[in-house]
């Protein structure tokens, strides 16, 4: 019995008889790796929620962000273009930044907002602040936006409340900045943000959205960049010292915790068959902050580097009428989570050079990917070095590799800054399937096969870098801190005195 063409006829009975479109609902945790969730096999995180979603869904394996830093990421994931098209390198952008996603680049909000959607993005943005907000989630198909536009150690920690109140935050962060401010869409609402009731303020705007859409029988959108895992980690009340992992876990219990509160109003508001969500986070585990910092699992170091453990990582896929249960090895990215949506929408794609393709035929018949490669790029692209690996099938060629300041502190020598650029002639090679850890790099002596895969490889490489035309870098531009959020614009001396 062939259930692959059942489900298919399913899925289309259930597309044409239902004339509402499908919502959409996209989790993105900030430095997550790919040994952090419970369903991903960490021993002690607890995350009831997104385990529940990974046993009733579809959980990859071989799942990619396109960064091993935040800014970069997350503008692949709102447009399908690798980072070096839109410009968002090199690093991550700052408060005081000019730059920012430029405004012509399309977003996954942008695509499904001429169909109808109401769209919104709650949580961190780190795609621009700019003079007068001029790159906020508003100015890029957003209907509204609640959230801290950048990470929330940009602005000094030891004024980070934590839980209980009287226990000081860990850390210095970034001192010489503004205090962090939430944002009501373009306005500040608060500044310093109250730490102590984010999530509950992140997880009731959530919420409100999801019933408020589902009342008027809109098809939505809803973006929730979430600031957990990031140093420093934080907790409320419901989850400080609540879990056995300590200040890591508590964050990320906190986080899940959201996620169940998302799947209970979707359930209520009766919306929940016709809802896909997506959760994936946007780089790998910042290994120097140690038990703070995230976990990559069995995988080779972590954020910063273009080994898999700065790239690649958990992704779940939940939509109970639609997506069978099961696990996937195929190859993805977030680039693939644009013409997805709009395949699953009907929405038309943008007419720019596209770098992710449709995923459907993965999520509904637990298909063949239509993605042949991955390409990694160091958090610094240039034309000069191009790419410093390239996945093509279960081979990886590593052209470059070097350590990075977010990896210290594990024993593996090559994570460390210390570990300098080192160019690979011939390139290291590594079979993912046999060896996900790249511990143990391929002999090409007397392997024609080999040599054959790294032909190819060299060819797709070529190609792929033929088409490439690098955007401006918008974080070369610089910062002002003039341009820093400041909730009392005219006050002295900056930036201590910007608190409401
Ligand atoms: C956006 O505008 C810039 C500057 O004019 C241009 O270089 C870039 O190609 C445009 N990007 C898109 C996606 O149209
Ligand atoms: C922001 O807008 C105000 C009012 O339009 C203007 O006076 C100010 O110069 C702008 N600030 C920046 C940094 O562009
Ligand atoms: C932040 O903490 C410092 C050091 O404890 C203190 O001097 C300062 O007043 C605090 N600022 C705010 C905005 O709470
Ligand atoms: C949701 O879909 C499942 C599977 O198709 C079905 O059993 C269930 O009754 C549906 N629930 C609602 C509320 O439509």
């Amino acid at each position: 019995m062939d259930y692959s063409y059942l489900l298919f006829v399913n899925f289309f009975v259930f597309c044409t008889c239902s004339a509402s479109q499908p919502n959409f609902v996209l989790l993105f945790a900030d430095d997550l790796g790919f040994g952090d969730l419970g369903c991903y096999g960490h021993p002690t995180s607890l995350t009831p929620n997104l385990d529940r979603l990974a046993a009733g869904g579809l959980r990859f394996t071989d799942f990619y962000c396109t960064s091993p830093v935040c800014s970069p990421s997350r503008a692949s994931l709102l447009t399908g273009r690798y980072q070096t098209r839109s410009g968002i390198y090199p690093g991550v952008l700052y408060p005081g930044s000019r730059g920012g996603l430029p405004l012509n680049e399309t977003t996954i909000a942008e695509v499904l907002k001429p169909l109808g959607y109401a769209t919104a993005a709650v949580g961190k943005w780190h795609l621009g602040f700019g003079a007068n907000g001029t790159f906020l989630p508003t100015k890029q198909g957003f209907d509204q936006y609640l959230g801290i536009p950048y990470s929330h150690d940009m602005g000094p920690c030891w004024n980070l409340t934590c839980f209980p109140p009287d226990v000081k935050c860990f850390g210095l962060c970034d001192v010489g900045t503004v205090t962090v401010p939430l944002m009501q869409n373009d306005a500040i609402k608060q500044q310093p943000v109250d730490f102590l009731n984010l999530e509950r303020a992140y997880s009731d705007f959530a919420t409100n959205f999801i019933a408020a859409s589902a009342k008027k029988k809109q098809p939505f959108f809803l973006y929730y960049p979430s600031h957990h895992t990031h140093y420093p980690q934080y907790a409320g009340p419901g989850a400080a010292g609540q879990t056995l992992r300590g200040p890591f876990g508590d964050a990320l219990f906190e986080f899940d915790t959201t996620i169940g509160n998302i799947m209970t109003t979707l359930e209520k508001t009766g919306v929940l068959n016709n809802t896909l969500i997506i959760f994936t986070s946007d780089n790998g585990p910042e290994l120097m902050r140690m038990s703070r910092g995230g976990n990559a699992g069995l995988l080779k170091c972590g954020k910063g580097t273009t080994y898999e453990g700065g790239m690649r990582e958990p992704a779940i896929a939940y939509w109970p009428s639609t997506i069978r249960p099961g696990v996937t090895h195929e190859l993805a990215s977030t680039l693939d989570i644009l013409p997805t949506f709009a395949s699953l929408a009907g929405a038309k794609l943008p007419q720019v050079v596209l770098d992710g393709v449709d995923m459907t035929e993965i999520l509904i018949n637990h298909g063949k990917s239509k993605r042949e490669a991955m390409m990694f790029y160091p958090t610094d692209p240039s034309e000069m070095y191009g790419l410093f690996a390239l996945r093509l099938g279960r081979y990886k060629a590593h052209y470059y590799t070097r350590g990075a300041t977010h990896s210290g502190t594990t024993p593996d020598q090559d994570c460390p800054v210390f570990a300098v650029l080192k160019a690979h002639d011939p390139p290291l090679l590594f079979d993912l399937e046999a060896d996900p850890s790249e511990n143990y790099p391929l002999s090409l002596v007397g392997k024609p096969e080999l040599q054959a895969v790294l032909e190819q490889i060299k060819k797709v490489k070529q190609q792929f870098e033929a088409s490439m035309v690098f955007g401006k870098s918008q974080i070369s531009k610089g910062v002002d801190p003039n341009l820093e959020p400041c909730c009392n614009p005219q006050c002295s001396p900056k930036p201590s005195c910007c608190m409401c």
